[in-house]
């Protein structure tokens, strides 16, 4: 191991190899479930760098833990216990390479945070539009990495759909160039769609080509009460027929959820909370202009209203006013965090069973644990709910994870099978969720999965123990 530090420090220079000081904000998860030991953390500046530090790890049978933001929500980028691994943290490679107008891409390192390729493309006039709460400190890489979703998946896609071309280290530690901008190139197996979404246990994505959208010439936001996840379903019809493709967010959000965030952020004042089981924010981003989009959202919102789907709303009249709106949904998560540890559910189901869903799962848990809180909320649009359950008034939040993760976690996951839906929607697999995947994905597409991740990284020394183990 002394050999393989010696050999870390003549790479990337003795100061990007830490292996004392405080650790702690790479080697414990955001959600505060775990904390692991590194043998070092390194922090390279290049690709060059990063190809030859896997080849040096390689060469001592050491594991890499790829690390970008460490905002996963399941325990995927610390290392383990065993202060035998590599945390490979990307924050330092974070330069902006270029911007294409024409091909309206932008080509960025991997460890660049996604809130500074927004503003860098915004500084050109154009839009990188994927927006996710933890944007000041994520990074491409790991957005790529899980295939990260968000607010605006229901008009631009997830990061899988962003994204034109790769650059990438193996697990043997060659580099793979492919940061094409080509919007077609079909020559054989698709390795970009590989990579993606592949939670750094195929390799170490170094770059990325992403696409560029025009910025909008419109933007209009509303936050709207609606009684039940029914209407919810039914609004979300509505607005895809009348704002059509210009509809880019809608987010949905309980009203335990809502309470949570008045009670630790009262200065952000929930609107319409207290009377509504659900509330809605829904954004149009109209290319025309702002007097065209508040012309359909108006009407969007009338015709809401007459129909009785929506009880009361709200429509921002300033850009502030919608920044607001959007601080109240994104905080979810925080007060979350501030109300103490909750299980967690990031689960996708089609959007016309998502209401019989809820309604099956709400009353199952209620009648297993009297009195647990279900926040409940997520990206509507997409079918993507964040279905978490919180201990009830009384009991502590970490006792309460002992004793009942694992049926909460089974129940809620046979449901999710039920309805045709997915046990990770958006924030992948980690560590967390091995074993539920294990269980509920299709035996073909594991054995598939495993000859993949056996052909790729044969050593398995790329982020082991998560996603899938070899056979
Ligand atoms: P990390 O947490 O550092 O890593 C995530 C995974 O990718 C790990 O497996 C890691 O090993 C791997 N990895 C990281 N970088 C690389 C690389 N360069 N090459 C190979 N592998 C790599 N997620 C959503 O999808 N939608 C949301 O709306 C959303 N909102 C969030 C809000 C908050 C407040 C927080 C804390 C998290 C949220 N997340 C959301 C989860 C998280 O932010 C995303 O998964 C994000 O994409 C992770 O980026 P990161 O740079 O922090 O990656
Ligand atoms: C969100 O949509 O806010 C995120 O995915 C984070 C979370 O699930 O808490
Ligand atoms: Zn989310």
């Amino acid at each position: 191991m002394k050999d393989l530090l010696e050999e870390l420090k003549t790479i990337v220079g003795s100061n990007h190899v830490q292996t004392t000081g405080d650790l702690l904000r790479f080697e414990e998860d955001w959600r505060k479930r775990n904390r692991g030991k590194a043998l070092a953390v390194v922090s390279p500046k290049t690709t060059e760098e990063v190809a030859q530090i896997v080849k040096a790890c390689v060469q001592a049978n050491v594991s890499i833990v790829p690390q970008g933001g460490n905002t996963s929500m399941v325990v995927g980028a610390i290392p383990n216990e065993s202060g035998t691994q590599v945390l490979l943290s990307l924050q330092r490679m974070n330069e902006i390479r270029s911007i294409d107008a024409e091909n309206l891409t932008i080509v960025v390192d991997s460890g660049c945070v996604l809130q500074n390729v927004q503003l860098a493309a915004e500084k050109v006039g154009f839009l990188f539009p994927l927006s996710l709460g933890s944007q000041g400190s994520c990074t491409i890489g790991g957005n790529l990495s899980t295939n990260a979703g968000g607010t605006q998946v229901v008009r631009y896609g997830n990061a899988r759909e962003l994204c034109l071309g790769l650059e990438v280290v193996t697990a043997s530690g060659d580099i793979w160039h492919g940061l094409t901008g080509l919007r077609k190139d079909n020559t054989g197996y698709d390795l970009r769609n590989l990579y993606i979404g592949s939670e750094g246990t195929l390799g170490i994505i170094t770059a990325a080509t992403l696409k560029l959208y025009p910025l909008p010439a419109a933007k209009l936001t509303a936050w709207a009460a609606v009684p039940n996840i029914e209407k919810a379903v039914k609004l979300l019809g509505l607005a895809h027929q009348t704002l059509g493709p210009a509809l880019s967010g809608f987010e949905m959000m309980g009203q335990f959820a809502l309470g949570l965030v008045d009670q630790h952020f009262p200065q952000l004042r929930v609107p319409l909370w207290k009377d509504s089981a659900y509330c809605v924010l829904l954004e149009a981003s109209d290319s025309e202009s702002e007097s065209h989009a508040r012309a359909q959202f108006e009407t969007l919102m009338q015709t809401a209203f007459s129909d009785e789907i929506i009880t009361d709303a709200v429509i921002a009249e300033s850009i502030a006013q919608a920044k607001a709106l959007w601080l109240i949904r994104e905080n979810i998560t925080m007060a979350q965090a501030a109300q103490g540890l909750n299980i967690k559910h990031d689960i996708s189901i089609p959007v016309s069973r998502i209401a019989e869903f809820v309604e099956h799962t709400d009353a199952l848990i209620t009648q297993k644990i009297n009195g647990a809180k279900i926040v409940n909320f997520g990206h509507l649009g997409d079918g993507n709910l964040h279905y978490n359950v919180q201990a009830p008034l009384g009991l502590d939040h970490k006792d309460f994870l002992k004793i009942h993760e694992h049926e909460i976690n089974t129940l809620v996951y046979d449901c999710v099978k039920e309805f045709g839906g997915s046990i990770s929607a958006e924030h992948g697999v980690g560590s967390l969720k091995v074993e539920t995947l294990k269980h509920y994905k299709d035996p073909t597409a594991l054995h598939l999965m495993r000859l993949i991740k056996g052909a790729l990284d044969p050593k398995n020394l790329m982020n082991p123990g998560r996603v899938i183990q070899p056979e």
